[in-house]
């Protein structure tokens, strides 16, 4: 349990966008609703805060269907919540986009950031954990991945060790054409409230989105950004591709696993 001096974390999940990637399955539904195996996608991040002890939940969904969310989840009680906070992304302006709609939620508070459409073999609570005993600053976690070029990448220090926690990060490149390194950001964040003041200062990128990779970049030269590997496999579901792995890999392993 935290002490008084240690706010609880609240978790954040972002599932606004207009999933154009997945065309035409996203015209009649949102991305974040389709099955991954056996469960709606939307399930699967919730389970990864709340097998972190994250249970004070804001969901940012967006685009046309975002009533059914309601209709899925309810008051989260399947998932032993008490009750969901929702809000209302419109258009597709970015992930930090996103979470600046979160910014009376937390209301000062810490806060766990999940992407609605990753998916994780196993938990974050270590991560989690270490974020609790620092209480500040931001913590990503990486994954070693075949396909960096997808994602945003860390850039290390020197080359002269396997990647890990002790290795300092000098850069987050987002989707880079020469991947300075096979170790993805995933997209599971924590942060405290100085991120909103940091979204601020965002300007559009060139897919005209404010990009969560520049915030970390702002954390990263304030020296506040640490970083745990995540134990076990990772995967996104936001492309064709990653959504049939996502639902393989669910078959075979199983996800959340504690
Ligand atoms: O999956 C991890 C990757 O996610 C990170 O490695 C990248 O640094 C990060 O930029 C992001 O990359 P993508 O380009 O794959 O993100 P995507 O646009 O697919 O958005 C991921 C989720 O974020 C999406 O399922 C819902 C949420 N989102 C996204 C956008 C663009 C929003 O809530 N609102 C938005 O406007």
């Amino acid at each position: 349990m935290p002490s008084m001096s240690q706010p609880p974390i609240k978790g954040i999940i972002l599932a606004g966008g207009l999933g154009s990637r997945l065309h035409p399955l996203t015209k009649i539904t949102n991305k974040h609703l389709l099955p991954v195996f056996d469960q709606p996608m939307i399930h699967y991040p919730i389970k990864t805060l709340v097998n972190a002890g994250i249970k004070d939940i804001l969901i940012v969904t967006g685009g046309n269907h975002a009533g059914d969310f309601l209709r899925l989840l309810g008051n989260g009680n399947e998932f032993g919540l008490k009750h969901i906070n929702y809000t209302y992304q419109e258009g597709e302006g970015g992930i930090a986009d996103a979470l600046r709609l979160a910014e009376h939620f937390c209301d000062g508070d810490p806060m766990c950031v999940v992407l609605g459409d990753n998916i994780i073999q196993n938990n974050i609570r270590a991560a989690a954990e270490a974020y609790r005993q620092k209480g500040s600053g931001a913590r990503i976690l990486l994954s070693r991945v075949p396909d960096p070029e997808r994602f945003g990448v860390a850039r290390f220090a020197a080359d002269d060790g396997p990647p890990g926690a002790l290795r300092k990060i000098v850069e987050l490149i987002e989707k880079p054409e020469n991947p300075p390194s096979d170790c993805a950001v995933i997209g599971v964040y924590f942060f405290d409230s100085w991120v909103f003041d940091i979204i601020r200062t965002l300007k559009p990128s060139k897919r005209n989105e404010l990009e969560i990779t520049e915030v970390n970049n702002a954390y990263l030269r304030a020296g506040l950004l640490e970083h745990s590997m995540l134990d076990g496999w990772w995967t996104d579901a936001g492309t064709f591709d990653s959504l049939l792995r996502a639902s393989n890999l669910v078959k075979s392993d199983g996800a959340n696993n504690l």
